[in-house]
């Protein structure tokens, strides 16, 4: 099980948890992809896109999923996240299948999605707003976000006045505060320019470690998911299967500098980086020889 400690954060760090009160209980669930198979037509030729899939994410575990492009990570978090059911096979959550109208699951993407003609309250309090929670509590429960993601004063603001990383920490306010059990992130940082992109590295997982949501995060990015997971999932493509399951044991809270100071984060990415760069450079043959045979 992943380490619980928080950490005590100081006056002269810039924390978004500074403010925010830790939950008592940790509140994710499990997640079970039970031999899931998936194929999608190309024209009418139906392509495999998971084969045999299985992997089990223990409640309030964070996992990242890295693979080549095509590989099936977004139609994995789609079952979770209710937006498609498998061919064969079960998707689980907390042992029951996915319900169609749960709301255990929240996804988070690279593109904010924030509406631009809302201001940033009222973009926190959309999610709520769907849900149907009164509009006092949608209030409290907004302002409480927006502390905690370091926006208060900007809670009457238009969203179109915001960096790109604050809109990004609107987008992670407006996912939190519906109490995800499971939060699906699908290269959430992936348009943020680096310096942003390892500010919200490190702040979400302050965030994450205060909240505890079970996470599957999805990058290409192999550094960011060993920097942020409890475990690294490697897939490999055409069909899309598990390869490699590695437990990543850095202590938390985990820091920038681990990238360059830590031995262990560095014998993590020199197993898995090689193993990353084959599947790519296959998927990419593969795609090439379909190119060539039409
Ligand atoms: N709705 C769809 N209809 C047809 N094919 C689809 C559909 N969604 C995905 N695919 C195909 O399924 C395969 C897996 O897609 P998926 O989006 O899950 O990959 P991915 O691993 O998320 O890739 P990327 O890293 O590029 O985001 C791809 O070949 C894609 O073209
Ligand atoms: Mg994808």
């Amino acid at each position: 099980m992943p380490n619980t400690t928080l950490r005590a954060t100081s006056d002269s760090e810039t924390s978004m948890t500074e403010k925010a009160a830790p939950s008592s209980t940790a509140r994710g669930v499990s997640v079970e992809f039970q031999q899931v198979n998936h194929s999608f037509l190309h024209g009418n030729r139906p392509v495999r896109v998971l084969n045999d899939f299985n992997l089990r994410i223990e409640p309030s575990e964070f996992v990242s999923i890295v693979g080549p492009s095509g590989c099936g990570k977004t139609t994995a978090l789609g079952m979770v996240g209710n937006l498609l059911k498998p061919r064969a096979g079960q998707v689980l959550i907390d042992g029951h299948k996915v319900r169609p109208d749960s709301n255990e699951a929240a996804f988070l993407f690279a593109r904010d999605a924030l509406l631009p003609w809302r201001r940033v309250r009222s973009n926190v309090e959309l999610g709520m707003e769907t849900r149907g929670v009164p509009k006092e509590e949608r209030r409290v429960r907004a302002e409480e976000w927006l502390r905690k993601v370091r926006l208060h004063e900007f809670a009457d603001s238009d969203v179109l006045h915001l960096s790109q990383g604050m809109r990004q920490r609107v987008a992670i306010a407006r996912t939190l505060v519906q109490n995800p059990k499971v939060l699906l992130m699908d290269e959430p940082f992936a348009a943020l320019d680096a310096q942003t992109r390892a500010i919200q590295q490190e702040e979400f997982t302050r965030l994450w470690e205060a909240e505890r949501p079970t996470v599957i995060f999805v990058t290409h990015d192999l550094e960011e998911a060993i920097l942020l997971s409890d475990r690294v999932i490697l897939m490999a493509s055409r069909p899309g299967r598990m390869v490699v399951d590695m437990k990543i044991e850095l202590e938390r809270p985990r820091r920038q500098e681990m990238r360059r100071e830590s031995d262990l984060f560095k014998s993590y990415f020199h197993d898995m980086s090689d193993r990353l760069r084959s599947e790519v450079e296959l998927a990419e043959q593969r795609i090439r020889e379909e190119n060539q045979n039409g």
